[in-house]
């Protein structure tokens, strides 16, 4: 599929655009589910500008833009290392993050962020990935289910003073290796 995007993995350089971009596609996404205190507080913590660089720094973390001319039109954020007793690995890749600005959705752009999560695991020797999403979010169990992610479990996650419960969700890579 032709969109347009080119996807590149982010550097340290890509800290301040990112943090901006996070801030504003966790809030089109999510904001209208949360308290604005709370919301406020998650968006400093966890796309606040010295976060993502300080992120940017870690060994195990990588994220890919993809990239509209200059913009980030989305991303993924992934991170490598111990994996919940739900899934069935000890180690594996998490998708932490992942994130396609609204108007750029159902283009095929969340699914080729999410091949390159994958082409990592395969290259890095993972079984699979997991990650933790809001039962709720039909959009977004809708599309990994479509992917191919099945759900393995559940979690809770606090954002602020509210309780969401996820699905743990895993995508094992030995189904489709041969
Ligand atoms: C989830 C998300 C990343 C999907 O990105 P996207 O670029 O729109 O997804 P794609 O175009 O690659 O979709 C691939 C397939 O997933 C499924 N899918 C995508 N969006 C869906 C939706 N809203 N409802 C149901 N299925 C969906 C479809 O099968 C789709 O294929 P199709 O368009 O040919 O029918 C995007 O909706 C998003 O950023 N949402 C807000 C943030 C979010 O919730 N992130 C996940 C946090 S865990």
């Amino acid at each position: 599929m032709n969109t347009g995007i080119r996807f590149a993995e982010a550097s340290g350089a890509d800290a301040a655009a990112l943090s901006a971009a996070g801030q504003r596609l966790f809030v089109q996404a999510y904001g209208k589910y949360s308290r604005p205190d709370d919301l406020a507080a998650h968006v400093g913590q966890f796309f606040g500008h010295d976060s993502v660089a300080i992120e940017l720094q870690k060994p195990d973390v990588g994220y890919t833009l993809a990239l509209d001319g200059d913009a980030i039109a989305g991303f993924i954020k992934i991170r490598r290392g111990a994996a919940p007793d739900a899934v069935p690995a000890a180690e594996a890749i998490e998708v932490q993050q992942l994130y396609v600005d609204a108007e750029r959705q159902r283009k095929g752009i969340g699914r080729m962020l999410v091949d390159h999560a994958v082409a990592t695991a395969r290259v890095e020797g993972y079984p699979g990935l997991w990650l933790s999403v809001w039962q709720d979010a039909d959009w977004a169990t809708g599309f990994y289910e479509a992917y191919g992610f099945q759900k393995a479990g559940t979690a809770e996650f606090w954002l602020g003073r509210s309780r969401f419960m996820d699905y743990l969700m895993w995508f094992g890579l030995d189904r489709d290796s041969q």
